[in-house]
């Protein structure tokens, strides 16, 4: 459901502003995607320049660019509890809700966010908006597929299963997964339908996001 943008300008000062919240010593997790992806290089920089940390990956993406920019990795395993988390996001309201997973990556996003002691969002202006709107992507066991996509249509959403770009069929998720991305139009109670989304059986993890602490929002004129 990624939808290209062209404001490399506007991901790449979101990106770069959030580097300056790393601090000597913190684990970080490392989000995925273009925008979070200018950040992972200037920690890369600053990796470089001397800087001491260790971060947690949330995608085979994330992985293989921190590996590239030189950042030491660990595991959840290893560092349960991380001191910041940094991400992009396809959508963000005016309450700091965020649709993720354009990546097909926010089931792992979700959960090194939620070991952050806090998370921050990176993004351009285009993603800002008053009210929800964009599909939720949901990750989706293969198994449980029609299940989930009847009980989703009972919510009024419209599910649509991710075809893969150079790859036949489904796209399968780093976890082994599907992914649907459900239209359920303006969203205006996003807890709400957070909280019904957990409730289906078979649905591993959906992209509405509720624990953001902070977002550096690229906009012309300046920052928020
Ligand atoms: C991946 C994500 C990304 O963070 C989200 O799609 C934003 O990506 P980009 O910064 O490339 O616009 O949630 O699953």
């Amino acid at each position: 459901m990624k939808v290209a943008s062209s404001n490399q300008e506007g991901k790449r000062a979101a990106g770069e502003s959030a580097a300056c919240l790393i601090k000597d010593g913190m684990v970080v997790g490392l989000g995925t995607g273009s925008t979070v992806a200018w950040t992972i290089r200037k920690v890369g920089e600053m990796v470089e320049s001397g800087l001491d940390i260790l971060g947690v990956a949330t995608s085979y993406q994330a992985e293989a660019l921190a590996i590239e920019s030189s950042i030491r990795l660990t595991t959840l395993s290893q560092h349960p509890v991380l001191d910041l988390a940094i991400d992009g996001a396809d959508q963000v309201d005016a309450n700091l809700f965020a649709i993720k997973g354009g990546g097909a990556a926010h089931t792992r996003e979700k959960v090194v966010a939620c070991s952050a002691r806090k998370f921050v969002v990176v993004a351009d202006e285009s993603k800002y908006v008053e009210t929800l709107s964009h599909p939720v992507p949901a990750e989706v066991l293969p198994f449980a597929a029609r299940l989930v996509e009847r009980r989703l249509k009972e919510l009024g959403g419209v599910p649509v299963l991710r075809l893969g770009k150079m790859k036949d069929g489904p796209v399968i998720t780093d976890n082994g997964n599907f992914v649907m991305d459900v239209d359920f139009g303006a969203i205006v109670d996003p807890a709400a339908l957070a909280a019904k989304l957990c409730g289906i059986p078979g649905l591993v993890e959906h992209g509405i996001f509720d624990n953001l602490d902070e977002l550096h929002l690229a906009r012309r004129a300046g920052w928020r």
